[in-house]
């Protein structure tokens, strides 16, 4: 049993105001507003603009909102737990940065790369801090500028992408509620089905790789989606098993947006009625590490102290899993 529990206090989302509809990407490449609502659900999605603007100041915007909402000041926090997979820089950290530019003097922080897995793979590291007693505040952030990864002129990429953050605030609390219980998954192998080739140790950026366009995201869609299918309507059967929930113990499932179809697929895998699924991918695209904050953000009003609520993912890595969180706060 761990010493405390540890409980979201607040969450905060935070997009840009820039929107790319479908009619939009019309003009860009060969397709059409009818092909992306029916193969998606993504109606539109907001890209973050302007000169040197970057992962980080999405965070700032959410993260800065988080700590106004809760009360807390900023020399309160002591660590920063950041899910990305387009870091401001190689290097430094984006943590780092969103520590310096918040000024949040006391904390440290560190980049956590689990592609659209980030966000549930960054919480319950989070969580673990808490637990043990060994910190007070923690911020989980997801954040991601797809954009500056993203190649405009492929169909098959920049249909789906959005910009994005969000974050929430973890304390410990005695009551039985917060974190439960998380089961993550990895599959290595995955990683030939959704990469981006240059500017790692492998394939360090060159003129050839840039003119050959390796500095953008690659996927091989349909073997990703089966999977994410598979992966995440699975994973959340075995947590609710081993927790001993049943779907009407469930409040809320709250999934990774990649996909509407994915999204319908995994409820109906596991039998569990959309009324109780947190969708909004219309409205932002696949955010990658943002897509699970932003939901919890948008329907914070509607859950209730003692809901049991389902996080899921699936993403590059492959990365997967599901979270069981006990919701601490609303009536
Ligand atoms: O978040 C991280 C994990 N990622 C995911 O979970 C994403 C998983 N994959 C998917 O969501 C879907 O596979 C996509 C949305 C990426 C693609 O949908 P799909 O139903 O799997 O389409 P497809 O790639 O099999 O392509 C079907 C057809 C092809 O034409 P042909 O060969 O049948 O003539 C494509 O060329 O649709 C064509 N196509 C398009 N047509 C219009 C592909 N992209 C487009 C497009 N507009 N944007």
């Amino acid at each position: 049993m761990p010493n405390f529990n540890a409980v979201i206090t607040g969450v905060q989302g935070w997009v840009p105001n820039h929107i790319l509809s479908n009619k939009d990407l019309e003009q860009m490449v060969d397709t059409n507003d009818e092909w992306i609502r029916t193969r998606t659900g993504i109606e539109e999605r907001r890209l973050l603009k302007g000169e040197g603007l970057a992962t980080s100041d999405m965070a700032v915007e959410a993260v800065g909102r988080l700590l106004e909402k809760t009360n807390t000041t900023k020399n309160e926090i002591d660590l920063v737990v950041f899910a990305t997979v387009t870091p401001d820089m190689r290097m430094p950290d984006t943590a780092n940065t969103l520590c310096d530019k918040l000024g949040l003097d006391n904390a440290f922080g560190f980049d956590l790369n689990a592609a659209c897995s980030g966000f549930i793979y960054a919480i319950t590291v989070g969580s673990q801090f808490i637990q043990t007693g060994m910190y007070k505040k923690v911020i989980v952030v997801g954040s991601d500028k797809m954009s500056s990864i993203i190649n405009y002129e492929d169909r098959s990429t920049c249909i789906i992408f959005g910009d994005g953050a969000g974050a929430v605030l973890l304390e410990p609390s005695q009551e039985d509620v917060g974190f439960q219980d998380a089961i993550l998954k990895g599959d290595g192998s995955g990683r030939e089905f959704l990469y981006l080739t240059a500017g790692g140790s492998k394939t360090p950026t060159t003129r050839e790789t840039l003119e050959a366009g390796q500095h953008f995201v690659v996927q091989d869609g349909r073997p990703v989606y089966k999977s994410a299918v598979k992966g995440m309507s699975s994973v959340v059967k075995e947590l609710m098993e081993r927790n001993n929930l049943t779907n009407d113990d469930v409040s809320w499932l709250i999934p990774h947006q990649a996909n509407k179809r994915i999204i319908t697929a995994v409820a109906g895998k596991l039998d569990f009625p959309m009324e109780k699924v947190t969708v909004n991918i219309h409205k932002y695209g696949n955010t990658t590490a943002a897509t699970i904050p932003l939901c919890m953000w948008e329907w914070e009003n509607r859950f209730k102290k003692g809901d049991n609520i389902i996080l899921t993912a699936f993403g590059g890595g492959f990365t997967w899993g599901a979270v069981l969180i006990k919701w601490a706060y609303g009536t």
